[in-house]
C-alpha cells in the first residue's frame, strides 16, 4: 500500500544535473522498498505546493532519488532548498514499466529520462541489453547520460542544435536506427507528449509493443478526483505508463485538461477536443435492485458519489463497471482551478481528508463531458453549485439544456473559498425554490452534511422549498496538521479540508436516520460506503439511493459489481423481494 499522507525526509544530498535540473536524494526505505521504475513519488514543499515526480532512482537499501526541473513556482522553491531541509514525500503511485525481452529500446525525451533511468538499471541487472536514444535541444540539457552508460547501457544522443551526437530529434534518431535494421523486443518512452506520440507512430509502424509515460495534472495521486483523466483512465493510478495500444482510444497526443478539467490543445490540429467515442452501453435489467427514485428507473441504486471524476469518460467507465446511475463533479458557473495540493490526504486507513477546491471547467465547458457520459444509458446526475441567487439561476439555466436526469445541489462543501451555502439557511431557500422552478421536472436533490447543527431539522425547510430529494451526507470539516512543523498539510489557505471514507459509516447512517424520520422526500445515501452491509444499513436506516466516493481509492470502478452481487447474495438469502423493501425498515420496529 502506498504511503498516502506526506511524510517528511530530510534531503540527505542535492546534485546539479543541468541548469534547470537537479536530484534529490533521500533515505526513504519505505517508499523505495515498494518501488518499481515508472512510478512517482507526491513531493510536497509545505504552505508552497506538492507536485508528482518520476522516481529516478531506488534501492534496496532505501535510497531514492528523484530529478527535479525547474519549470514552475513549486520546483523553483524546492531547488532552492538545501541539505538538511525537510520535504514531505507519499507514495510510490501508479503502475510502472513492464520490462521483458532481451533487447530493448528506451527514447528519452528532456527530462524524461529520469524514470527510464530506473527502468535502464533494472533491465540491465535482469541481464537484458538496453539501448537508450536520449534526447535534448542542447548538450547542456542531457541527462543521466553518465548514469545510463555506467549502467552498462549502450547510448546514442540526438540533440536538436548538433551540439553532441545526432543532430536533430531523437525521434528521427529511432527512424533511422529501425529503418537500419536494428530490432528491439520493447520500447518505453518518456518525454513531452509530442514527441512520444511520435514514437507511438514510428513503432507501430515497426510492429514493436511500446510503453509510455504519460504527464497529466495531478492532484490527489491515488485515483480519488479524476484530475490526470485521459479517456477515462487515471495517469496517477492506471497509468502512468500506458501500453500505446491504450492511448490509441484516447486524446494522447491531441489534447489534455487543465487544473479546472477543461478540455485544452496539445496541438494546434485539435480544434474540437472531442474523445474518441466510446461504444453505447445499456445496462441490464436487475430485479431485486432495479430501484425507481423521483419517477427515474434505476436498474441499480448504486452510484459513484459527485467528486470522484470530472471527465465524461470515467464516469461512463462507472456505468460500465455497474453502477447504476453517475454524478458528475459539482460544476458552476465559472472555471475553477481548485485549490494547491496537497489536496487529498488519507489521515487514517480508508478515512481520507480532502480540500480541492471544487476544480471544475463552468458549466459551458461542460457539454463534451455529458455527451462522453450519455453513451451509456444509465441515470446522469448533475451536480452544481453556486454561491447567490443569481450564479446558482445562471448554472440551473445551463445546466437544463443538457441531456441530465437529476440535479443534485452541492449546498455544503465544507472548504471552499466562500462560505458554504448551508451556512446560510435563508440564502439556501431561496436558491432552492428559484432553481426548482428553473429545472422542474427535472427532479432536484440538495445535498448537505452534518457541519450544520440540526441536519433533519434543516433538510426539512429544504423539503418546504421544493427540493424533490435530500443526498447526505457530504464531507465533514477537518483540518490535518504536520506535527513536526506546526502547519496545516492540505494546500488550501486555511487547511481546511473535509472528511471521507470510514470515518463518516457511521455518522452518515445516523444523520440517514434522522432525515427519514422527518420527511417525506426521498433520500440518497453517501459517506463511508464500502461493503453491500453499509448499503443495507443505510437502506434500512431510510434511503433509496447510495453513493460510493471515497471506496473508489481502495477498490476502483469493481467496487460497484461487488456491491452489486453482495446484496444480491444479501436479499436472496433473507427472502426480500427487492432492495426497496429494505428501505426505512429500521424505523418499523
Ligand atoms: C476528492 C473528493 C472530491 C469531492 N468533490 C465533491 C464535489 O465536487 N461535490 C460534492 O457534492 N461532493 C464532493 N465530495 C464529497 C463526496 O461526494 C462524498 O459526499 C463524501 O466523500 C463522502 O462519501 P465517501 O465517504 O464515500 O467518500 C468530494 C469528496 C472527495 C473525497
Ligand atoms: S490525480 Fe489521479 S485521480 Fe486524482
Amino acid at each position: 500500500m502506498p504511503l498516502n499522507i506526506p511524510k517528511l525526509h530530510r534531503l540527505e544530498e542535492l546534485r546539479t544535473e543541468t541548469e534547470e535540473v537537479l536530484t534529490f536524494k533521500f533515505q526513504s526505505p519505505e517508499i523505495a522498498k515498494e518501488s518499481e521504475p515508472g512510478q512517482f513519488v507526491m513531493v510536497w514543499n509545505p504552505r508552497v505546493d506538492e507536485l508528482p515526480i518520476s522516481i529516478a532512482a531506488a534501492t534496496p537499501t532505501g535510497e531514492l532519488e528523484i530529478a527535479i526541473a525547474d519549470v514552475g513556482d513549486c520546483s523553483h522553491s524546492l531547488h532552492q532548498k538545501h541539505v538538511g531541509d525537510l520535504i514531505g514525500l507519499r507514495g510510490p503511485y501508479g503502475n510502472g514499466f513492464r520490462i521483458t525481452g532481451e533487447r530493448i529500446c528506451m527514447v528519452a525525451g528532456g527530462y524524461g529520462a529520469a524514470p527510464l533511468r530506473y527502468a535502464a538499471k533494472q533491465a540491465q541487472e535482469s541481464g537484458i541489453d538496453v539501448v537508450v536514444l536520449t534526447g535534448a535541444k542542447s548538450s547542456a540539457e542531457l541527462l543521466y547520460i553518465q548514469e545510463f552508460e555506467r549502467i552498462g547501457c549502450d547510448v546514442r544522443i540526438a540533440t536538436e542544435d548538433g551540439s553532441e551526437g545526432h543532430k536533430g530529434l531523437v525521434t528521427a534518431l529511432l527512424d533511422e536506427i529501425l529503418a537500419a535494421g536494428e530490432r528491439f523486443e520493447q520500447v518505453l518512452t518518456c518525454g513531452p507528449e509530442l514527441m512520444l506520440a511520435r514514437v507511438c507512430v514510428i513503432t507501430n509502424q515497426a510492429n514493436i509493443p511500446t510503453q509510455v509515460s504519460v504527464e497529466r495534472i495531478v492532484k490527489c495521486g491515488c485515483g480519488a478526483c479524476g484530475s490526470c483523466d485521459i479517456g477515462g483512465y487515471q495517469v496517477c493510478k492506471d497509468g502512468p505508463v500506458f501500453d500505446a495500444e491504450i492511448l490509441k482510444h484516447t486524446e494522447f497526443g491531441i489534447w489534455k485538461r487543465e487544473k479546472s478539467g477543461k478540455r485544452s490543445p496539445i496541438t494546434l490540429d485539435a480544434k474540437e477536443l472531442i474523445s474518441r467515442p466510446s461504444s453505447l452501453f445499456t445496462p441490464e435489467y436487475e430485479p431485486l435492485l432495479a430501484t425507481k427514485f423521483c419517477g427515474i428507473d434505476f436498474s441499480n441504486p448504486i452510484a459513484n458519489a459527485a467528486g470522484f471524476g470530472v471527465s465524461g469518460k470515467l464516469l461512463y467507465r462507472y456505468a460500465v463497471a455497474g453502477a447504476g446511475a453517475v454524478v458528475t463533479k459539482s460544476v458552476g458557473l465559472y472555471e475553477r482551478d481548485g485549490y494547491p495540493n496537497p489536496t487529498f490526504l488519507e489521515v487514517s486507513p480508508h478515512s481520507y481528508a480532502n480540500a480541492m477546491g471544487l476544480p471544475n471547467p463552468g458549466i459551458e465547458n461542460y457539454g463534451r463531458e455529458i455527451e462522453d457520459t450519455k453513451r451509456a444509458d444509465v441515470p446522469l446526475i448533475l451536480s452544481i453549485f453556486g454561491k447567490d441567487v443569481a450564479e446558482c439561476r445562471e448554472v440551473a439555466k445551463r445546466a437544463i439544456r443538457y441531456p441530465v436526469d437529476m440535479l443534485e445541489f452541492n449546498a455544503s462543501c465544507p472548504h471552499s473559498d466562500f462560505v458554504a451555502v448551508e451556512n446560510n439557511p435563508k440564502l439556501l431557500r431561496s436558491i432552492i425554490k428559484e432553481i426548482r422552478a428553473i429545472v422542474h421536472p427535472i427532479p432536484l436533490a440538495v445535498k448537505i452534511s452534518p457541519n450544520v447543527g440540526d441536519p433533519a431539522g434543516f433538510a426539512m425547510t429544504l423539503e418546504k422549498a421544493g427540493a424533490d430529494a435530500i443526498t447526505a451526507i457530504n464531507t465533514v470539516m477537518t483540518r490535518p496538521v504536520d506535527s513536526t512543523l506546526d502547519v496545516p498539510i492540505l494546500g488550501n489557505p486555511t487547511g481546511y479540508g473535509g472528511k471521507s471514507g470510514t470515518a463518516l459509516t457511521v455518522g452518515g447512517k445516523e444523520v440517514i436516520f434522522a432525515l427519514y424520520k422527518e420527511l417525506k422526500i426521498p433520500l440518497i445515501a453517501v459517506g463511508g460506503i464500502f461493503t453491500a452491509k453499509d448499503v443495507i444499513e443505510y437502506a434500512k436506516n431510510g434511503a433509496s439511493l447510495f453513493q460510493v466516493g471515497s471506496a473508489l481509492v481502495s477498490e476502483g470502478p469493481a467496487i460497484f459489481s461487488k456491491l452489486k452481487e453482495e446484496l444480491n447474495v444479501f436479499l436472496v438469502a433473507n427472502g426480500y423481494k427487492d432492495i426497496a423493501e429494505l428501505v426505512g425498515g429500521a424505523h418499523r420496529r
